[in-house]
């Protein structure tokens, strides 16, 4: 065949394609157990954050297992779920919150009603976190996620032992815009929710992200949280998911629970 011929050329050029459609799908699958391996390790790191613990990276895990005991919950009774009742689905390995918000027995709609965190679909159960600090469980991590302006952002809200005090929030996923949503992710602006009452004594969601900064002058301002700037309507979705997941319709009942079990009326 003549290298000039239509035939050859296009040969040549599906050949090529081929080889290159072969080496960029071998890298795909053989990068998929890295890239699941990081965001594992990413995950890790964000509940330690907001746990308030060490997170540099050699001590990661170790810290993690010594110090975090994630445990499944039934999101509408409070109940921790005995390990008993664990199966390939329902288990702390391989848990994933947007698989059992999907699944018919797993997960259910949420009225739109009460959507406020905008996400159609939840889970029946939820994977926590406690800390544990000499023997005793001293802090808690609930997942929280939602709808920002662009994306769902997923994150971690960590409560004191009170069940009120907000000890530490992370975003660790999202896809709002660099330098206007994507300011959730900043860490001054995350440390800022450190100390905020997020709940009064009867369980009702206190905490808002306000439009504009927060006077602390004002008694209500350890309630309140600065809105970030140029980015309202990625700043509403954080105020609406964590006073959805804060709510009844979210962890209220479990931290009902916790708390009765703290003061041993169950
Ligand atoms: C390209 C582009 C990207 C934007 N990204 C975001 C965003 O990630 N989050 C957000 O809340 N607003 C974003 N906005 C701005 C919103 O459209 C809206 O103007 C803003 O939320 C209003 O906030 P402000 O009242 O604080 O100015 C973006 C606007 C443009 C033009």
């Amino acid at each position: 065949m003549p290298d000039d011929s239509v035939k050859k050329s296009i040969a040549v050029a599906l050949g090529v394609c081929i080889i290159c459609s072969l080496l960029v799908s071998t890298a795909a699958v053989s990068l998929n157990s890295i890239q699941e391996e990081n965001r594992t390790l990413d995950r890790i790191r964000n509940i330690l954050v907001a746990a308030g613990l060490p997170s540099g990276d050699e001590d990661m895990q170790a810290i993690f297992e010594d110090r975090v005991r994630p445990v499944i919950i039934d999101l509408s009774t409070g109940a921790v779920l005995p390990e008993e009742d664990y199966n390939d689905i329902l288990n702390v390995d391989s848990f994933n919150v947007l698989d059992m918000a999907g699944d018919a027995a797993y997960g259910m709609e949420v009225p739109v009603d009460r959507d406020m965190a905008g996400i159609r679909r939840m889970p029946r159960y939820m994977l926590i976190y406690f800390i544990r600090e000499n023997g005793k469980t001293s802090r808690i991590v609930l997942p929280v996620y939602g709808k920002g302006l662009w994306s769902t952002m997923f994150g971690f809200i960590a409560l004191e032992s009170d069940l009120r005090t907000v000890r530490g929030f992370t975003v660790y996923e999202h896809a709002e815009t660099p330098g206007l949503g994507g300011e959730v992710d900043n860490p001054a602006w995350k440390r800022s929710w450190r100390g905020k009452q997020a709940l009064d004594e009867a369980g009702n969601v206190l905490l808002r992200v306000i439009k504009g900064r927060v006077d602390d002058s004002r008694p209500e301002s350890r309630h309140l949280i600065d809105g970030l700037s140029g980015a309202t309507l990625t700043s509403r979705g954080v105020d609406r998911l964590v006073r959805f997941w804060l709510g009844e319709n979210g962890y209220g009942p479990f931290l009902k629970r916790l708390k009765e079990e703290q003061h041993g009326q169950v």
